[in-house]
């Protein structure tokens, strides 16, 4: 996987994608199991989906893609990056998914997420190991504003060392969540983790920061 720098360019830190072999692709690959999990579960005629920095989408535009029941999802995908809105975008009317769209926003602020909160998936991929341990913190508690009950989380985070998973983990238990996987292959670092909530759902404010993102 790309090592991030102050310098990172987040359309180029897709291109290990291209690559099936990579670590980037095989972490892909767990995430959209998750997400074909998630909905295989929930019988439910119209399901919400929200992606936090959504990238170019392609956890959720690889997953939803093939499947006949992709009608009922209805996914917003949060990107700050132009190209990457553009690429998600031009995704989405390939495969056809016509519940889905892109929103140009920064996805740290809560005015993000007005039009699709409360949601039934939220996925949280590449966001935990980019920004600050008190925003990672911040925005475990921030998932019970954002979740329907009954919603499901999927997450991912480096266990580069000094390794934050262990504390992830216990903050979402704190949080009102149960952990229903957690993907940590041994010869690679990043983990793939799936939580499900059974808290209370909280009002989202309208505005209002979450978590500022690194680089
Ligand atoms: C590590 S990549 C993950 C992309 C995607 N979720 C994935 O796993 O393939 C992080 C993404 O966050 C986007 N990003 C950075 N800051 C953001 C912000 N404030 N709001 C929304 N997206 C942001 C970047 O442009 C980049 O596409």
């Amino acid at each position: 996987m790309a090592w991030v720098t102050a310098a990172t360019d987040w359309h180029d830190w897709h291109l290990p994608y291209d690559d099936d072999t990579s670590p980037l692709s095989r972490r892909l690959r767990l995430v959209q199991q998750h997400i074909n999990d998630w909905l295989d579960r929930r019988s439910d005629p119209l399901l919400w989906v929200v992606s936090v920095c959504a990238g170019q989408g392609r956890d959720l535009i690889g997953a939803l893609a093939p499947r006949p029941d992709a009608d009922r999802v209805r996914a917003e995908l949060i990107e700050y990056d132009p190209r990457n809105v553009a690429a998600a975008r031009a995704g989405i009317a390939a495969a056809k998914l016509t519940g889905f769209t892109v929103t140009h926003a920064d996805a740290g602020d809560f005015a993000a997420y007005r039009m699709v909160v409360p949601a039934d998936l939220v996925v949280l991929a590449g966001v935990l190991g980019n920004i600050s341990e008190q925003d990672v913190r911040a925005t475990i508690d921030a998932m019970p504003r954002l979740c329907a009950p009954d919603a499901t989380v999927v997450w991912t985070r480096t266990r580069r060392d000094p390794d934050l998973t262990p504390a992830v983990r216990g903050w979402f238990a704190a949080a009102g969540f149960a952990e229903e996987a957690f993907d940590a292959p041994s010869d690679v670092l990043f983990s793939v983790g799936v939580h499900r909530f059974h808290g209370q759902p909280r009002q989202a404010p309208s505005n209002g920061r979450i978590f500022t993102f690194a680089g």
